[in-house]
C-alpha cells in the first residue's frame, strides 16, 4: 500500500485549500501544503470536496435486486410488499440471496457507500437469508461494513417461532435486535413486543433497532414505548427508531410531547425518504400524506437523525442503485430543509448520522483514522446533493477501490464546441 496525498481539497465542514496525507492505511496529515513524502501518489483534489463515505442507517440486504420476483407490487403498499416478500421466501436460496447482495455491494461500494446497517428477517425457520447474510459480511469486510439486525419481519410474537429463531440468529452472529410492533395484532401486543425485545438487548448488551408505526396511523405511538424502555433500561444511545412514519400524521400537541421523550432517551431516529414517500399515504385520495417522520422538527431537539436507502429493486421498491445522494435529495425535498444549514444536515443525515446509529468507531476525517474517503465532484455538500454528483475516487483503509470518470457532457451549439460548467460561477 502505498502514501496518497490529496492536493487542495474542501472538507464538509468548509474548510478549503486542504491537503489529506494517507499513510498505512490512515490519515498522517491535515493541513494547508503538506510536504509529500517521496513516492506518495499525488492526487489533484482540484478544490473538490472530499468526504469519509456515505453510510446506509437502514437496508434490507436479504431482499434487494429481487425485483419481479415473483412478481410485482401491484398496489404498491407497504402490506403488499410483505405479502410478497412471504412469497417469495419459500423459493429462496442461500446462493441467490448471497449473489444478490453482493451485486449490490458492488454497487454501494462505486457509489463511495462503505457502511450499511441490514435488517435481515429471521422469521424463516431455516435461517437461509442470515446464513447468508453472514457470508457475505465476511467476504465484504475487506472493503465494506456490513451490519446485521435480527429482524422478525412477520412480527415477534405474531410469528411462531420468530423470538426463537431471533435468539438463534443472534448466537449465529447478528448483531442487533430489530422488530416490527405496528405489525403485531394488536397494540397491547406491540407495545409486549418492544419491552421484551429491549430487555432481550439489555441481557445481552445489544443495540435495538425497530422498524417502528411505519404506518399513517396517527395513534400508533410505540416510539413512545421505545423510548420509554430505552430509559428505563438504561440504553441511552444504543436503540434506534426506524421509519417513525405515523409522527407524519399526528397532532401537533402530542407530537411536542413525544419529541423531547425521544431526545431524552438519547433514541436515534431513521427517515426512509425514497420509501416513505413511495408507501405512505396509500390510503388517501387528496391531498396524499407525504409520510416521512418530522426530520426538521427531531433534528432541532437534538435528535440524532440518519436517512436510510431501506429498499433498492425488491418487493416494495422498484427504483434505486445505492446512491445516498440520492436519499438525501429526497430527504430534503420531502421535508422541505431547504435552507443552507439544512441542506447541510441532509448530507450529514447520509454520513455522520448515520455513523452514530451504527456506532462507527474512528469515522471521519481525522489524524490517526482509517483512511475511508470519497472524493466527489462537487466544491460543497449542497452541491454534492444538487448534482449526485461523480465519485471520482473511493478510498478503503488508504487503498483506492474504485474510480469513476467526471460526469461532463460536450455541447455542439452554433458552432462552438465547449464543454458544460454545472457549476455556480463563483463570485
Ligand atoms: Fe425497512
Amino acid at each position: 500500500m502505498g502514501d496518497l496525498l490529496f492536493r487542495d481539497v474542501t472538507l464538509a465542514d468548509g474548510r478549503t485549500g486542504i491537503d489529506v496525507l494517507v499513510q498505512d492505511g490512515r490519515i498522517a496529515g491535515i493541513g494547508p501544503s503538506l510536504p509529500a513524502p517521496a513516492g506518495a501518489e499525488l492526487v489533484d483534489g482540484g478544490g473538490q470536496l472530499l468526504s469519509p463515505p456515505f453510510v446506509d442507517a437502514h437496508f434490507h440486504m436479504d431482499a434487494t435486486l429481487s425485483y419481479g420476483l415473483p412478481r410485482v407490487n401491484r398496489s404498491g403498499t407497504l402490506l403488499e410488499g410483505i405479502a410478497l416478500w412471504g412469497e417469495l421466501k419459500p423459493t429462496l436460496t442461500q446462493e441467490a440471496i448471497a449473489e444478490r447482495a453482493l451485486r449490490y455491494c458492488d454497487w454501494a461500494v462505486a457509489r463511495g457507500l462503505l457502511a450499511i446497517r441490514s435488517h435481515v428477517d429471521v422469521c424463516d425457520d431455516r435461517l437461509l437469508a442470515v446464513e447468508a447474510l453472514l457470508d457475505v459480511k465476511r467476504r465484504v469486510a475487506p472493503y465494506l461494513d456490513l451490519q446485521l439486525v435480527a429482524f422478525p419481519q412477520d412480527g415477534v410474537l405474531r410469528s411462531p417461532n420468530a423470538l426463537a429463531n431471533l435468539r438463534r440468529a443472534l448466537q449465529m452472529g447478528v448483531d442487533v435486535v430489530g422488530g416490527i410492533p405496528h405489525f403485531e395484532r394488536t397494540m397491547a401486543d406491540g407495545a409486549e413486543s418492544v419491552r421484551l425485545l429491549c430487555e432481550l438487548a439489555a441481557e445481552q448488551g445489544r443495540p435495538v433497532d425497530m422498524h417502528c408505526d411505519e404506518s399513517d396511523d396517527p395513534l400508533s405511538r410505540h416510539i413512545e414505548t421505545l423510548a420509554f424502555h430505552t430509559q428505563r433500561l438504561g440504553l441511552h444511545g444504543r436503540v434506534t427508531g426506524s421509519h417513525l412514519t405515523s409522527m407524519h400524521s399526528m397532532d401537533n400537541y402530542y407530537a411536542s410531547k413525544l419529541i423531547p421523550l425521544i431526545a431524552e432517551a438519547g433514541v436515534h431516529a431513521v427517515a426512509n425518504p425514497l420509501i416513505n414517500i413511495t408507501l405512505q399515504g396509500r390510503h388517501d385520495s387528496y391531498p396524499r400524506r407525504r409520510g416521512m417522520t418530522r426530520v426538521p422538527e427531531l433534528m432541532a431537539a437534538g435528535v440524532n437523525v440518519a436517512f436510510g436507502h431501506d429498499c433498492v429493486m425488491d418487493p416494495w421498491y422498484s427504483l434505486g442503485s445505492g446512491d445516498m445522494l440520492e436519499v438525501a435529495q429526497m430527504g430534503l425535498h420531502v421535508a422541505q430543509m431547504t435552507s443552507q444549514a439544512q441542506m447541510r444536515a441532509c448530507f450529514d443525515a447520509v454520513t455522520v448520522n448515520g455513523a452514530k446509529v451504527l456506532g462507527l468507531a474512528e469515522y471521519g476525517i481525522a489524524v490517526g483514522h482509517p483512511a475511508d474517503l470519497v472524493l466527489l465532484q462537487a466544491r460543497d455538500p449542497v452541491e454534492a446533493i444538487r448534482l449526485r454528483a461523480a465519485r471520482r475516487l473511493v478510498v478503503r483503509r488508504g487503498n483506492v477501490i474504485a474510480r469513476s470518470a467526471p460526469a461532463t457532457a460536450t455541447l455542439q451549439l452554433e458552432g462552438r464546441p465547449a464543454e458544460v460548467d454545472w457549476m455556480l460561477p463563483r463570485c
